[in-house]
């Protein structure tokens, strides 16, 4: 009898452990107290204070050895240097995008180039615009308009692209506020304010060939580009057989240009990018990356920055990688979901989204039910979530509140972080709190800025 391979069912995480960073177990009267202190605003608490900080996937991620050799051997010369060399490369050959602006994060490219194209009275049409790029869009006097699938919308159903952008609604909008007040189109990929879905290549075609009649330029918000590949490559037909960076060539070349942040899919603790093709607009952006970021190859980042996205770019698209990834994001859900939990279906890349308008009904909109669930799961287990609901979206630029159209609580997971046991855990405390859950309470606001409020608003309970 010949021997056979084992086939596991179980999908390991693709990597060892060689250095380890210890967290803190704190008792709930504990975190009573630290909570209160924080104006029940999870963001205000002391990351040491976090048992599972699962506050977000942006820059939180685990650097491989071979980001670090890289950071080592980097080189920090104010212009020109080799490290940029590298970052540059890596962009080109990943995006095809001729310039390559470097930024120190996301919202910095969203900032150049709203700053350069958006004006009061334009729209900016996208599936689901993320807080930062809407404030940034806003902030320019333009509208940030959403415009994803109506499946999209719906925690429930099952669609295997519900980041999609509706282009009947994109071509209404298109006709009724006229190409000249549209400077650009967007689309986020994967589309995080609508649950972490992804947007087939099959959208991504349909959207720039609209653009491409009207004459807009389409751009990506590419963040989660790698992860958004692993989605159309085990779902789209006809992508199967082709590699996550094969996929991702493509859904670019469709592009005129994107922002990045590099701390999600570019396996970086900080970092992004403006990349595009118009020579003209490179020019402008550039001129304003000197003003605001740096000069134009470093922007924002260290030598050693650039080399850490230059190859966590490639890292990020590795299959064994975006197998386990999105394989462990799923494993989450589906626990939860099998305890009654009703979250955003079918899972998410990057995060796990919970429904907290189903779960708490007896707590209104304008109560905050997803910030009172998200503050829950800290005190039961020191779990950090996030709220993505009527606190993070529910301020109206003229100051009015309205409620947001889902209440959700993000379980954003960082990359190469938290092991399955670590998973497990959180799936208990979540589910502990669930069967507890008409006894939460909902939250009036205390204090809060004018922008982006729920970073740093102070809260209380409704007693
Ligand atoms: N676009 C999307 C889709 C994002 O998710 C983010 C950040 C940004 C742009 C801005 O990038 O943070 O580097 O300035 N999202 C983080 C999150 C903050 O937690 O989802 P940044």
């Amino acid at each position: 009898m010949k021997l056979t391979q084992c086939t596991p069912a179980t999908i390991i995480e693709p990597f060892r452990i060689r250095s380890v960073e210890p967290i803190r177990f704190t008792t709930m009267e504990e975190r009573q107290k630290l909570l209160s202190k924080a104006g029940y605003n999870p963001f205000l608490l002391k990351a040491g204070d976090v048992l599972i900080d699962l506050l977000t996937d942006s820059g939180t991620g685990a650097m491989s050895s071979a980001q670090w050799a890289g950071m080592i051997a980097s080189d920090e010369s104010y212009a020109g240097s080799s490290s940029f060399g590298r970052f540059e490369s890596a962009v080109q050959d990943i995006t095809g995008f001729r310039y390559v602006i470097p930024t120190h994060q996301g919202r910095a490219a969203e900032n150049i180039l709203f700053s350069t194209i958006a004006k009061p009275g334009m729209t900016i049409p996208n599936n689901t615009h993320f807080d930062t790029t809407r404030a940034h869009v806003e902030n320019n006097g333009a509208e940030a308009l959403d415009l994803v699938i109506d499946e999209g919308m719906d925690p429930e159903v099952i669609h295997p692209f519900k980041g999609n952008m509706d282009p009947a609604k994109l071509r209404r909008a298109i006709q009724e506020r006229g190409v000249a007040a549209i400077p650009v189109i967007m689309l986020t990929t994967t589309n995080n304010s609508g649950g972490g879905q992804p947007v087939s290549m099959q959208n991504v075609r349909e959207v720039s060939a609209i653009a491409g009649e009207y004459g807009i330029p389409f751009f990506i918000d590419a963040c989660r580009f790698a992860e958004n590949s692993w989605f159309i490559k085990t779902r789209e037909e006809g992508y199967d057989d082709k590699s996550p960076i094969e996929i991702a060539r493509e859904m670019f070349s469709y592009a005129d240009g994107c922002t990045m942040s590099a701390k999600k899919d570019g396996m970086s603790n900080i970092g992004g990018f403006l990349a595009l093709n118009d020579e003209k607009l490179a020019e402008k952006c550039r001129s304003l990356t000197i003003l605001t970021e740096g000069f134009p190859t470093y922007g924002g980042m260290a030598g050693y920055d650039m080399e850490a996205v230059a190859i966590g770019l490639y890292e990020a698209l590795d299959e064994g990688y975006l197998r386990y990834r999105i394989r462990s994001t799923a494993y989450l859900g589906e626990k939860l979901a099998d305890a009654g939990i009703s979250i955003v279906q079918p899972p998410g890349g990057h995060a796990i989204y919970i429904d907290a308008k189903k779960m708490l009904p007896h707590i209104p909109p304008l109560h905050y039910p997803a910030w009172s669930l998200t503050n829950a799961l800290y005190l039961t287990g020191g779990v950090r979530a996030v709220e993505i609901g009527s606190v993070m979206f529910g301020l109206q630029p003229d100051g009015s509140e309205k409620a947001a159209s889902m209440e959700l609580v993000r379980l954003a997971i960082p990359r190469r972080v938290y092991t399955q046991s670590h998973v497990d855990y959180l799936a208990e405390a979540v589910i502990h709190t669930y069967r507890q859950r008409e006894k939460l309470k909902g939250y009036r606001m205390v204090s809060a800025p004018a922008v982006l409020r729920h970073f740093s608003a102070k809260l209380e309970p409704i007693t």
